[in-house]
């Protein structure tokens, strides 16, 4: 009943709503978000479910249980991409859940809980200066002081849900109910090269690093490129690079600590002009707190000594902290089992990657299915899975479904 060929279509069909013309490129509240939103939403009530647009934007579909109102379990991924991003981080474990429930309702399949797909809005914090918006606001924990938060075009993230026909005073009841949710399960690619070195189609992941992000603008001096000497410069731009290898070096000295400087900005940005301003984001990771936390702290310091060095000023923002976001035994185990029922050998690992399992985890108790990707390439057009790999990440699901125990509650 479940078919690949469908999965692997659809990914392909939310791939062509993209900003960028021959590319991938869907932020949170955009014009193709909403084209890609009516797709999922189509799919959602074809595969036999209700489906609503939430108030943050997320697509939720809602498969009933043996009766109606039970208690649910949680199923997706998100919908937004990085820019010129591949077509299956997010999108395949929102098509992936929706092909289960597809195939759970053609067998007229009711379970004593009910499921719900949910393809959310801003995973990747691509638009905004913050990220997990949409699985936030499902779990209730979103911060309303990033609603005055404004894109590259000086949108607030307030306007931009106004443009997308949603209330932002109304986006609290996108926020769930601990009683109405069981747990929340999420299949996605492995964007790493592990799986596909073990030689296997899907692994059980233990916990999801932690990370914080930083915001940084660097002020200097513009200045004429052909008249000032070099040591009477103030150049925010060669103090930002100086910063973003103080940052690859210190990470590289830590194995499993990883630094990135992924967005750069030289302003006023001329060839013949010293760059005045420079901004920069960076994003650390590590699958310990404290590790993570010691690196922010060291990194901050040396930022700080070489910025006054180079009598330049700094000013650092914090954009996002989360902490190590473990996956519950009990669904690791039901996740294994299914596993191991399709004849597959149980290969658990960390996740590198951030998932809305960091944000749902203030909600409920989470787990997580990876699928093996080709070299381990993702956030990158290059990305890629096999059909084979699709089904075989989906016959795991729709068994861990079929078989899944809520955990008792105290
Ligand atoms: C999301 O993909 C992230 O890990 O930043
Ligand atoms: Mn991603
Ligand atoms: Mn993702």
């Amino acid at each position: 009943m479940l078919d690949s060929r469908r999965i692997m279509q659809r990914c392909d069909a939310l791939a062509r709503h993209s900003e960028l013309a021959g590319g991938l490129t869907r932020v949170y509240l955009s014009q193709e978000q909403a084209a890609a939103n009516r797709l999922v939403l189509g799919w959602m009530r074809e595969a036999g479910m209700s489906a609503r647009l939430d108030a943050a934007g997320n697509c939720v579909g809602r498969y009933e249980g043996d009766r109606p109102g039970l208690p649910a379990l949680l199923l997706g991924s998100h919908l937004d991409t990085v820019r010129d991003a591949g077509k299956y981080d997010g999108m395949l474990g929102v098509v992936a859940a929706i092909e289960c429930v597809h195939a759970l309702n053609a067998n007229g399949r009711r379970l004593p809980f009910a499921i719900e797909t949910v393809g959310f809005g801003d995973e990747e914090g691509v638009r905004f200066n913050a990220t997990l918006l949409g699985s936030r606001a499902v779990a209730g924990t979103f911060k309303p002081e990033v609603l005055d938060s404004v894109d590259a075009d000086g949108v607030s993230m307030r306007e931009a849900m106004q443009n997308f026909g949603l209330d932002a005073a109304r986006l609290g009841a996108a926020a769930r109910r601990r009683e109405d949710v069981l747990a929340y399960a999420e299949l996605h690619i492995e964007q790493g090269p592990v799986l596909e070195a073990d030689g296997l189609a899907v692994g059980v992941v233990t916990a999801i690093n932690g990370a914080t992000r930083f915001a940084v603008e660097i002020d200097g001096t513009a200045g004429h490129a052909g008249t000032v000497p070099m040591d009477l410069r103030r150049d925010a731009f060669a103090a930002a690079a100086e910063c973003a290898l103080a940052i690859e070096r210190r990470c590289a000295s830590v194995p499993v600590l990883v630094g990135t400087v992924g967005k750069v900005e030289a302003l006023p940005g001329a060839v013949n002009v010293i760059p005045g301003k420079a901004r920069f984001s960076i994003d650390i990771r590590a699958p310990e707190d404290a590790m993570r936390i010691a690196a922010v702290e060291h990194l901050l310091a040396e930022m700080n000594a070489i910025c006054a060095r180079r009598k330049v000023a700094m000013q650092v923002i914090k954009t996002h902290e989360g902490g190590v976001a473990a996956c519950a035994p009990w669904l690791m185990d039901q996740i294994g089992a299914a596993i191991a029922a399709e004849g597959i050998a149980v290969r658990k690992l960390p996740s590198g990657a951030g998932h809305d399992g960091m944000a749902m985890i203030e909600l409920c108790d989470i787990g997580m299915l990876f699928v093996r990707c080709e070299k381990g390439i993702s956030h990158n057009p290059a990305e890629a899975i096999s059909a084979a790999d699709a089904q075989t990440g989906a016959q795991v699901l729709l068994r861990f479904i079929e078989n899944f125990q809520p955990k008792t509650r105290a």
